[in-house]
């Protein structure tokens, strides 16, 4: 199995907000859940940070279909590793403008990971999804 991390920025959002990610979801759950995929995207209103875990050939797949999304642009692959345990029992969507992982300086970190993917941030990043594997809902806001 692999890991894989993906940072990009959105485009602008044509359609709203929540139809924008609503559809992402559901497209997300069904093909993930069908190709043993899991892993988190966090949408913050700047960035989508993503990490995929599962079958190699089946998280290259939909990274293929990702990259060539145009809801998106900018789309960088900042770290991709093999992993022999998953993190994320199933995938999951998390919305996050504000409020309870504000504590994480979430859009620093986000624009950093981006831009600049040091260890450092790459730590952070990781602390803040182990906190949200931890977390019981699907959909933060
Ligand atoms: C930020 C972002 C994250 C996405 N994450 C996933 C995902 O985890 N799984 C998935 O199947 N599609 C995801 N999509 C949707 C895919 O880009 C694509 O629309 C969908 O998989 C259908 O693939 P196809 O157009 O190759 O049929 C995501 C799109 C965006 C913009």
């Amino acid at each position: 199995m692999i890991s894989l991390v993906c940072v990009s920025q959105p485009t602008c959002w044509t359609r709203s907000r929540k139809e924008t990610l609503d559809d992402i979801q559901a497209v997300s759950q069904a093909r993930n859940s069908a190709l043993n995929v899991t892993g988190v995207l966090i949408a913050t209103t700047t960035h989508f940070a993503h990490v995929l875990e599962g079958p190699k050939d089946a998280v290259e797949s939909v990274l293929t279909s990702i990259m060539s999304d145009p809801r998106h642009c900018r789309v960088n692959v900042v770290r991709r590793t093999p992993i022999f345990r998953r993190r994320f029992p199933v995938w999951r969507l998390a919305r996050m403008d504000r409020g309870r992982f504000a504590s994480f300086a979430l859009a620093g970190t986000l624009k950093r990971l981006h831009t600049a993917p040091d260890r450092e941030t790459l730590h952070h990043f990781d602390q803040l999804t182990d906190a949200l594997a931890r977390s019981y809902h699907t959909t933060l806001t």
